[in-house]
């Protein structure tokens, strides 16, 4: 390794650090309780008209942001770094490989600075001390060999196990589909299908074979340490790629705001509600997807897909977005678990955190409307009506009967999708991607580990990600809508309001009385929407 080219990345590590950390600094936690006049119509577009260098047709994008969420200087900057990619990329080729040690690998990237940033950022906007990003931790199923069966049930994965058709005991991951995308050929695929088998009790699982580019992998073989880490670079590259950004950014957020602004109006109490979960999401969406899909962006330089194999995946993923899935009972139903006495622990943790949106959304919406009178609300109607059409697999009712109960359960999933859905699958990854030797975006087919430019851009991205956003548990009373004729009724949606975040802070106290784990969701942890 030559003077030269260390002198250049030292070089180019401390600019896009100091890039990373300008960033961290430079986002606030924005006023979600002052709602703008909504008169301009939301119009959607396709990807690749918005971003001509995107190929990305199938999925919609906001023609323009929003005057309410513009940020102007913010675009620029973002525009001007995704063209400093390709003339002084974070990247360098030919770089070491990162240290054995995990920590000190870790020590090496995420630098005293990282550090010094966030404490200073969580002294300049006062934030809780319970909110204040920690240094990545590492869970105990990642310290050795991958416990798959573990991961399988807590942590940001749990929502990929399903049951085996007509077994009582089978389970597995199934994320073959990876396979169809072209991706580095110095890294193995990352796809993987793995199968698991309870024990009598139903207490844990075991991962018994994993099917990979390997062959069918057996956890006697020489393989299996090498087949476990393929498996969790499929999970963690599907959860990235689709789940986080595809599903819960491009999907669910963009065509949630879109149908909010586009049919209710800003003094309807429906949009009283949602405004602080959905206000932000184009401008927000339009930062990331700058930062990160654009040619040479983050998702092209950590995960092992080619760019076109990046851009296919992402495009055909978005199809499968399914809202039940941010509706833990629903979605365990439908996955064969709810009755599969397996300790769900992630499982159980969100289903609390649900019950806890859905009364809220329940209590608030009956306030304002009897089933009669909701079924009559026009705006209602065609706010529903948009969502069945821009959501692919729809809003995913049993039940076709308005009701308030119906509503809620919607207006539920859709906090959830931004609040709880979004830790778990975005900024949770902190306490996991960071541990390479175990728990791998990239997986070389020489054995070698991560070279540093790879894993210094990985710690870099999920350091972003977890940028201080506006906490789920505050006071939203300013929302509360005031109406001439019913004067009674503002303190009771004050009251409302009030009562949820209370909820919330009851259900931190209880779960504080357990010891701090990586993979468990904290309400006082949850944004109340993704957008930085
Ligand atoms: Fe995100």
């Amino acid at each position: 390794m030559s003077l030269i080219n260390s002198f250049q990345w030292m070089v180019r590590k401390g600019l896009w650090n100091g890039i990373a950390t300008r960033k961290y600094r430079a986002t606030v936690p924005k006023d979600v309780t002052t709602i703008a006049p909504m008169r301009a119509q939301v119009a959607l577009i396709p990807l690749n008209e918005a971003y001509p260098a995107i190929p990305i047709s199938g999925i919609r994008v906001a023609e323009q942001v929003p005057k309410d969420e513009t940020q102007t200087s913010e675009e620029s900057m973002m525009r001007l770094l995704a063209k400093a990619c390709t003339f002084f990329s974070p990247m360098q080729a030919g770089r070491p490989e990162i240290a054995a040690s995990p920590h000190q690998a870790l020590d090496e990237a995420y630098s005293h600075r990282h550090r010094q940033t966030v404490l200073q950022q969580a002294a300049a906007v006062r934030l809780d001390s319970q909110r204040i990003l920690r240094p990545p931790t590492m869970p105990v199923e990642l310290q050795g060999v991958p416990d798959l069966g573990m991961l399988a049930l807590r942590g940001p994965y749990a929502g990929y196990l399903r049951k085996v058709h007509g077994s009582s005991d089978g389970f597995e991951w199934d994320l073959e589909e990876l396979g169809s995308y072209s991706h580095h050929s110095n890294l193995y695929a990352p796809w993987a299908h793995v199968l698991f088998k309870a024990d009598p009790a139903h207490t844990s699982l075991r991962p018994i074979r994993v099917r990979c580019e390997l062959g069918s992998i057996h956890p006697d073989d020489a393989n299996w340490p090498l087949a476990t880490r393929i498996a969790m670079c499929a999970a963690t590259t599907h959860t990235a790629l689709v789940r986080h950004w595809t599903w819960t950014h491009l999907i669910g957020g963009e065509y949630f705001s879109a149908a909010t602004r586009n049919h209710l109006p800003p003094d309807h109490p429906l949009c009283r509600l949602l405004w602080p979960h959905m206000v932000g999401t184009h401008a927000s969406n339009r930062l990331a997807t700058l930062g990160q899909l654009m040619p040479d962006g983050d998702f092209e330089a950590i995960y092992s897909l080619t760019y076109s194999g990046l851009c296919q995946l992402i495009g055909k993923a978005g199809q499968d977005f399914n809202l039940r899935a941010c509706d833990p009972e629903e979605d365990a139903r439908h996955r064969g678990l709810l009755d599969s006495d397996l300790p769900m622990q992630t499982f159980a943790n969100c289903r609390r955190i649900f019950r806890v949106i859905q009364a809220h959304a329940e209590r608030y919406l009956r306030l304002y409307y009897t089933d009669e009178e909701l079924r009559t609300d026009q705006s209602i109607r065609n706010w529903l009506a948009e969502l069945e059409r821009l959501l692919p697999n729809g809003l995913g009712l049993i039940s076709t009967t308005l009701t308030c109960a119906t509503l809620a359960r919607v207006v539920a999933r859709l906090i959830y999708l931004v609040s709880v859905q979004h830790e778990q699958l975005g900024t949770q990854l902190w306490n996991y991607q960071l541990w390479a030797h175990t728990h791998p975006v990239r997986v070389y087919r020489d054995g070698r580990r991560m070279p540093e430019d790879v894993y210094q851009r990985l710690v870099n991205s999920n350091y972003i990600l977890n940028v201080v956003r506006v906490p789920l548990l505050q006071d939203y009373a300013p929302l509360a809508l005031v109406e001439s004729g019913r004067p009674d009724r503002h303190p009771r949606a004050e009251a409302a309001f009030a009562r949820f975040r209370l909820d919330l802070a009851r259900l931190q106290r209880k779960m504080e009385r357990k010891p701090w784990a990586p993979w468990t969701l904290y309400p006082a942890d949850l944004e109340a929407n993704i957008n930085a």
